[in-house]
């Protein structure tokens, strides 16, 4: 598929660069600035980036792109540090100047391919502490602003551009019509990155393993939409595992289970090990050592399984590219195929080598590709469950009671944020329980019950994340509903931290 490489010089935008060429069906990957000449050959660029980043290339450890990459002939765009790769590069000077950091105006100096169809000036968003001093002599300046005399410039014959503002942040305005003048004029690549020919692609390319396939699915957004797409490859060769450990939300095994056998018959097992799981964590109250329990036991689970019902040559797993780009591993050209030994935590003697078929998407394009295999709509919205699942939403040990309660008022906070139709717009949504008791009063009686922790968060990746602002009529509904449908409950509180400094699980 063709596509435009992005270097990776260390902005907090890069990873924004590929997600906006991406918007517009373009191929757009990330890859460290210091890739070899040979691994950027083989992914058969059609043009290249150079993303912003925090150095000064006038330093002496400055991050420098490959001299080669300018021998290339292809077209490249080089943006905030970038561009000052690109003027340092062809005999220019770039000096330090005051910090600059929002929003500017920028206006359109000369025609060029880049700006073209930008009209007046509009808002270009800077944060830079230097700028071009001098423009190389074979560039001409194309747009400016009041402070940047050289914003834009450009070499035309050669399709060398340079810009010192984010295109990639929503405040640039016409920032994606740059970005698309880039990508669809001057590097002429054409719009084949859509989730439908993803699909057939990567099923195609599966088709084409041999051996058996085996992939642990939680109910979870990826690893099923992992599991679907190894199934419409390979069929039966696929073996689908899920554990109940009996730490999940109300009634989701059952649906989950149903979910599978009904919708996409694939080859799938459930293995129920409450008892297993339970059991270990009997008298545990470390969240640590409950995360350690419930992961051992997982690995325990799965070697038997494999062990039974193999032999497997594959593991699958529902890696996405932000977590591959976050390990650091650059990519050769057969993306979804890697071969290495981190099976996470299972033994070496299975010899397992890993599948990773959505290590090319981001989570919004993940749920693209659910929606065209027919994903339930009520999963592609589910919000995210930690792998741990309750273990780490009751404070304390893990009890029956806890968990019935943990489970029964979380399904009230949702049925009534789903009710107020507020689901789909928050991030997560649960009720967490602790040994924490408060003393209520029932008809004429005094009871001694337990206390329910209601948490809503707002978030856009779980890194940070707010409390979010229910209304108080909503509040008030959960609470009633809570006290009255668990009897073991006298008290329910709301919790107001935001992540940080708190995190949203409250383990
Ligand atoms: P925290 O509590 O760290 O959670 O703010 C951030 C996001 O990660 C989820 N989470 C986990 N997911 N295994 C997972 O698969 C875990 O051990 C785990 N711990 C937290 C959490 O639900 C939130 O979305």
């Amino acid at each position: 598929m063709e596509k435009i490489v992005v270097l990776d010089f260390g902005s907090q935008y890069s990873h924004l660069i590929c997600r906006r060429i991406r918007d517009f069906s373009v191929l757009a990957e990330l890859v460290p600035y210091d890739i070899s000449l040979d691994e950027l050959k083989k992914l058969e660029p059609k043009g290249i980036i150079f993303s912003g980043g925090p150095s000064s290339v006038y330093i002496s450890d400055a991050p420098m792109p490959a001299k080669e990459i300018f021998e290339m002939k292809l077209p490249i765009l080089g943006i905030c540090y970038g561009h000052q790769l690109i003027v340092n590069n062809f005999g220019g000077k770039v000096k330090r100047a005051n910090k600059e950091y929002g929003s500017s105006l920028l206006t359109i100096d000369n025609d060029s391919d880049l700006l073209s169809g930008i009209g007046g000036p509009i808002r270009a968003w800077m944060s830079h502490g230097d700028e071009a001093e001098q423009v190389p002599s074979s560039f001409k300046t194309i747009g400016h602003t009041e402070t940047v005399s050289a914003a834009a410039i450009a070499d035309q014959e050669n399709s060398i551009y340079g810009i010192q503002f984010h295109p990639e942040v929503v405040h640039t305005e016409q920032g994606t019509t740059i970005l698309k003048n880039f990508a669809l004029k001057i590097c002429k690549v054409k719009q084949e990155w859509t989730m439908e020919t993803f699909v057939e692609n990567t099923v195609n390319e599966i088709s084409k393993i041999d051996g058996n396939v085996l992939c642990g699915v939680s109910g979870g957004i990826d690893s099923t939409v992992a599991a679907l797409l190894i199934h419409k490859a390979i069929g039966d060769r696929l073996k689908c595992i899920f554990v109940d450990n009996g730490l999940l939300r109300l009634n989701e095994e059952r649906e989950i289970e149903e979910m599978f056998r009904k919708n996409f018959a694939v080859n799938f097992s459930s293995v129920n090990a409450k008892q297993q799981f339970l059991s270990k964590l009997k008298g545990i109250t470390d969240p640590e050592q409950k995360r350690k329990i419930v992961g051992e036991e997982f690995i325990r689970i799965f070697t038997d399984f494999a062990q039974k019902n193999g032999p497997f040559k594959w593991l699958a797993q529902g890696t996405l590219y932000p977590d591959v780009i976050e390990s650091g591993v650059s990519k050769g050209p057969a993306a979804i195929i890697k071969t290495h030994h981190n099976v996470g935590g299972l033994p070496k003697w299975l010899n397992l080598e890993i599948l990773e078929p959505l290590r090319e998407l981001y989570k919004d394009e993940v749920r693209k590709v659910a929606e065209i295999l027919g994903v339930p709509k009520n999963l592609l919205m589910r919000h995210p469950f930690p792998g741990p699942g309750l273990a780490v939403r009751i404070i304390g040990e893990v009890t029956d009671k806890k968990l019935e309660i943990a489970k029964i008022a979380s399904k009230i906070v949702e049925e009534e944020l789903e009710e107020a139709e507020l689901y789909d717009k928050v991030w997560q949504a649960y009720a967490a329980v602790g040994d924490d008791r408060a003393v209520g009063v029932v008809g004429d009686e005094r009871k001694y019950g337990n206390i329910v922790m209601i948490r809503v968060v707002d978030s856009i990746d779980a890194m940070t994340a707010d409390w979010t602002r229910l209304p108080h009529g909503l509040l008030e509904k959960i609470s009633n509903r809570i006290t009255n449908e668990i009897e073991d409950v006298t008290w329910v509180t709301y919790v107001v931290s935001s992540k940080p400094p708190a995190t949203i699980e409250p383990q």
